[in-house]
C-alpha cells in the first residue's frame, strides 16, 4: 500500500493515542509469567505486539483481547510449555529479546525466529551475556533463529557492562537474572528506558539503580537481587499512551502552519522524552498539562502549537532518551532554520532499517540537504521539502515520518510500502485525518 500525504490545512483537535508499545510487551509477558488472571487496559493492538501474543499462544498461555483490553490467564512459570515448533516473533526485536530472557529464567526450551527483517537484527548482544550466565542458547551467526535448551538452574549471577545502552538487552538479562544464584549487576553507558525495573519493583523484586562516573564517563548501574521464592502476581494495568506514537503528531502540528492540538494521557517517562527536550531547544511551543502517574509511569497531556523551529544539536545521553524518535526528529530538522547535527547515534544503523542511511536518502529525495556521518547525520532545513515518491524501507517509523514530512511540503509525498505502519501504530492515518491531515491510501 502507498500512502499519499498532501499539504493542506492546519491540524486541530484532541487526539487519543494507542497504548505504549514497550509497556504492552512487558505487561503481556509479566502476565504470562504470573499465576492468575491479569487485565491490561489500553494495550497496543499492532503487528509487533501481536507477535508477543502469538508467542504466548505458542507457550500455551491463554489470553483474550477485547478491543484494547487484554486478559491473560497465567499459570505461573510452570504453566509455560515448550513449543513443538519455532516461535515466530515476526518483526519484533522486543519480543525475541525479552522472551529469550524470560524463557532462560523459566527453563523452557524453545526456538525463537522471525521475519527476514528480524533475522538481520543483532542477537549476539543478548546471546553472549546469557551464555556467561550458563544459559544454553545458540544463535545462527549472531542472528535469529535462537535455540534455547533446558539450562541448569540456578543460573550464574552476572556482572556485565553492556556494549550499548539498551533496554532490550537490559530487560533480557534482568529477567534471566531472576533465576540466578545471587545478585546481578549491569552497567550501561546511557539511561535506557526503565519500564522493566518499575514493573519488577511492583512485583516486590529488589532492583536498585544508580548513576555513577567511571573515567569521567557516566555509567548507569542496575542491580537485581533474585527473590528467594520466585513467583509473579497477576498485573492490573492501564497503560499510558505511547510517547513514540505521540511524537509523529507533535511534529505534524509543529510544522503545519496554524495547527493547535492536544494529546491526552501520554507516557512521559524521562527515559523516553528526549525528543521533547530537543524540540523545546528548537523553539517548539509544547506545554505539559495534567501531570499524573498511571500504572507506575508518569503521564500528562501535551498541548502543541505550530512553531517556527531553529536547528539544534543532539548527542550523548540524549540520544538514548530519544532512540526511536530520530526519523521524526529529522523531519522537524528539515523544517527548522539552520543545520541540525546528530552524533553518537551509530545504534540507529541497527534498527528496523539502517535509520541513518534510509532517513538521509529519503529526505534527499524530498530535496532536503541531509548528510550521513558514521554515527549520525546533519540536516539543513528551513524551506519546505518538495514532493515525490519515497520508500518506507520496511521501517514503520520511517514511513510515518515521511508522511508527516508531506503535510507541509510543496507537493504531495507518496510513501511506498506504508503498510508497515501497522507494526506499531495502525491508527496513525485515521488519527491524523481526524485532526485535519490530508492522507489517502493508494493500493
Ligand atoms: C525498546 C527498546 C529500544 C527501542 C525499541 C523498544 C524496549 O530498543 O528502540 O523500540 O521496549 O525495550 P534497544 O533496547 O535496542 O535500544
Amino acid at each position: 500500500m502507498n500512502l499519499i500525504s498532501s499539504p493542506g490545512g492546519a491540524l486541530h483537535g484532541i487526539a487519543a493515542l494507542p497504548g505504549d508499545k514497550s509497556l504492552s510487551h512487558r505487561a503481556a509477558l509479566f502476565a504470562a509469567l504470573a499465576q492468575g488472571e491479569s487485565r491490561i487496559e489500553n494495550f497496543l493492538v499492532s503487528g509487533v505486539t501481536q507477535a508477543m501474543l502469538d508467542a504466548l499462544t505458542a507457550l500455551s498461555v491463554p489470553y483474550e483481547l477485547d478491543s484494547t483490553t487484554l486478559t491473560v490467564h497465567g499459570h505461573g512459570l510452570g504453566g509455560l510449555k515448550s513449543p513443538p515448533a519455532p516461535i515466530n516473533c515476526g518483526n519484533s526485536a522486543t519480543t525475541i529479546r525479552l522472551l529469550a530472557g524470560a524463557l532462560a529464567m523459566a527453563g523452557v526450551p524453545a526456538v525463537l525466529d522471525g521475519s527476514a527483517g528480524l533475522r538481520r537484527r543483532p542477537m549476539e548482544r543478548i546471546v553472549h551475556p546469557l551464555q556467561q550466565m550458563g544459559v544454553d542458547i545458540e544463535a545462527l551467526d549472531g542472528h535469529a533463529p535462537l535455540t534455547l535448551g533446558r539450562s541448569p538452574l540456578p543460573l550464574h549471577p552476572l556482572d556485565y557492562t553492556l556494549p550499548v545502552a539498551s533496554a532490550q538487552i537490559k530487560t533480557c538479562l534482568l529477567l534471566a537474572a531472576l533465576a540466578a544464584g545471587g545478585p546481578t549487576t549491569l552497567r550501561e553507558p546511557g539511561p535506557s528506558r526503565d519500564h522493566t525495573e518499575r514493573m519488577l519493583r511492583s512485583q516486590g523484586i529488589a532492583v536498585a539503580t544508580q548513576k555513577s562516573f567511571e573515567n569521567n564517563q557516566p555509567v548507569y548501574i542496575t542491580r537485581l537481587t533474585p527473590p528467594y521464592n520466585l513467583s509473579f502476581a497477576p498485573v492490573k494495568l492501564s497503560l499510558p499512551s505511547d510517547f513514540s506514537a505521540a511524537a509523529f503528531l507533535i511534529v505534524a502540528a509543529l510544522v503545519t502552519p496554524g495547527s493547535s492540538i492536544v494529546l491526552c494521557d501520554v507516557g512521559l517517562n524521562p527515559a523516553r522524552t528526549g525528543l521533547l527536550d530537543a524540540l523545546l531547544a528548537m523553539g517548539a511551543d509544547i506545554c505539559i498539562t495534567n501531570p499524573a502517574t498511571r500504572s507506575g509511569e508518569p503521564v500528562g497531556d501535551l498541548v502543541v502549537q505550530h512553531s517556527s523551529l531553529r536547528a539544534t544539536r543532539v548527542a550523548g545521553e540524549q540520544v538514548v532518551r530519544m532512540i526511536d524518535e530520530f526519523p521524526i526528529f529529522a523531519v522537524a530538522a528539515a523544517y527548522a532554520a539552520g543545520t541540525t547535527i546528530v552524533s553518537d547515534a551509530a545504534e540507529l544503523r541497527l534498527k528496523e532499517s539502517d535509520r541513518i542511511s534510509s532517513l538521509c536518502s529519503e529526505l534527499r529525495a524530498l530535496g532536503v540537504l541531509a548528510i550521513e556521518s558514521p554515527d549520525g547525520f546533519s540536516i539543513t532545513g528551513g524551506s519546505p521539502p518538495g514532493g515525490c515518491s519515497v520508500d518506507a524501507h520496511g521501517d514503520h517509523r520511517l514511513a510515518m515520518s515521511l508522511a508527516v514530512a508531506g503535510l507541509a511540503a510543496r507537493q504531495p509525498v507518496t510513501i511506498r510500502g506504508a503498510d508497515i505502519i501497522n507494526e506499531s501504530f495502525p491508527e496513525f492515518e485515521p488519527t491524523l485525518r481526524r485532526l485535519g491531515a490530508d492522507l489517502a491510501q493508494e493500493s
